[in-house]
């Protein structure tokens, strides 16, 4: 059976620093549409700036390129996907974990801690040379009653 998507908003933008914000506030926005909590529309920021700084500073290191990012709602979820057609990853499972980062001098490695931590599902696809294609999705934990 298809899913029907109830709704759905796709941005591109070039990999400059200035759009992280941007695209946070943006998937924040289309998030508030769900019955999502102030701290989870908080995580959901934080999952998104995450994702999106490791395509400007990771997948399109010293050059610029270009970011997708697509929100969609599916029944009670929302669903975010971060693209971008860098320089990709040639272990995800190893990126995945705590501390874990191809720049040990300036960075924590923790950002995809995060997401794993905040968001219900994390999919990461990544091609070295290629580029990665980030997927995660959540749900409000709780539902409002309407009457
Ligand atoms: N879009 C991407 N393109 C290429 N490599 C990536 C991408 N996203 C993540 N990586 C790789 O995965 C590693 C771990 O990412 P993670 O966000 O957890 O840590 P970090 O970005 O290194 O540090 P922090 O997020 O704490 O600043 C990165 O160091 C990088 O090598
Ligand atoms: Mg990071």
């Amino acid at each position: 059976m298809m899913e029907t998507i109830e709704n759905m908003v796709e941005m591109r933008f070039p990999s400059k620093a200035a759009n992280i914000g941007f695209a946070r506030t943006a998937v924040a926005l289309f998030a508030s549409q769900l019955e999502f909590t102030l701290d989870e529309l908080d995580e959901i920021k934080i999952a998104v700036s995450e994702a999106v700084s490791n395509a400007v500073i990771h997948g399109y290191k010293g050059t610029e390129g270009e970011i997708t990012v697509i929100c969609r709602l599916t029944g009670n979820r929302l669903e975010v996907t971060v693209k971008d057609e860098g320089r990709g990853i040639s272990n995800v499972q190893q990126a995945l974990e705590p501390a874990f980062t191809t720049e040990p001098e300036e960075r924590m490695g923790l950002g995809l801690v995060f997401v794993r931590e905040y968001m219900d599902e994390l999919v990461i696809d990544s091609e070295p040379g290629k580029g990665t294609c980030v997927f995660m999705a959540k749900s409000p934990s709780q539902t409002r009653v309407h009457s």
